[in-house]
């Protein structure tokens, strides 16, 4: 199959979003892993951060790559010449929110998106609750790639002064 976005805000990158990447990557030729910029939300970690922490943490993928957009993400897959959409499905929440997200994508500009199960392991992990979680010093260590882990420790520790 030719490409595939898998788009996300990734604030940051946990171990439910490097399972569907790696799924996605063994079935697409190439997956561009977009980092959604939202200007009314602020986030923990920068744009940039959130994709350097991206790079590290799939770079065993070759055919994986680290984008931004800020827009419609349907802008952005017509600009790549990209015309699918990958998206993991925790529960039939994020069905109900996905679904309305994909038919509307596919009625601006035809984009398919294709909804990959998450693994029961990971179903209950988000990035909000996993800051939340740190933040409180509980251990979210076997949540997120290490890199990634050791910086949200250091940001936490940061923000405490
Ligand atoms: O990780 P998130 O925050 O659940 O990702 C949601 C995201 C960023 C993929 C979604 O909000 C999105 O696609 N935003 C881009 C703007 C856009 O295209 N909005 C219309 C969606 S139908």
């Amino acid at each position: 199959m030719a490409g595939a976005l898998c788009p996300g805000s990734f604030d940051p990158v946990h171990n439910g979003h490097i399972d569907v990447i790696s799924r996605a990557a063994a079935q697409f030729d190439e997956v561009v892993v977009t980092v959604l910029i939202n200007k009314n939300k602020q986030g923990m970690f920068s744009i940039d951060e959130r994709m350097e922490m991206l790079r590290e943490a799939t770079s065993d993928l070759p055919n994986v790559r680290i984008e931004s957009w800020y827009g419609l993400l349907v802008d952005f897959a017509r600009e790549q010449g990209i015309n699918a959409i990958v998206k993991g499905l925790r529960d039939a929440t994020d069905f109900g929110y996905e679904l309305q997200m994909a038919q509307m994508n596919r009625k601006l500009t035809g984009v398919d998106t294709y909804f990959l199960a998450s693994n029961p392991a990971h179903t209950f992990l988000s990035s909000s609750l996993i800051k939340e979680v740190a933040a409180l010093s509980g251990d979210v260590a076997d949540m997120l790639p290490p890199a990634v882990h050791k910086r949200l420790l250091a940001r936490i520790a940061e923000r405490r002064g």
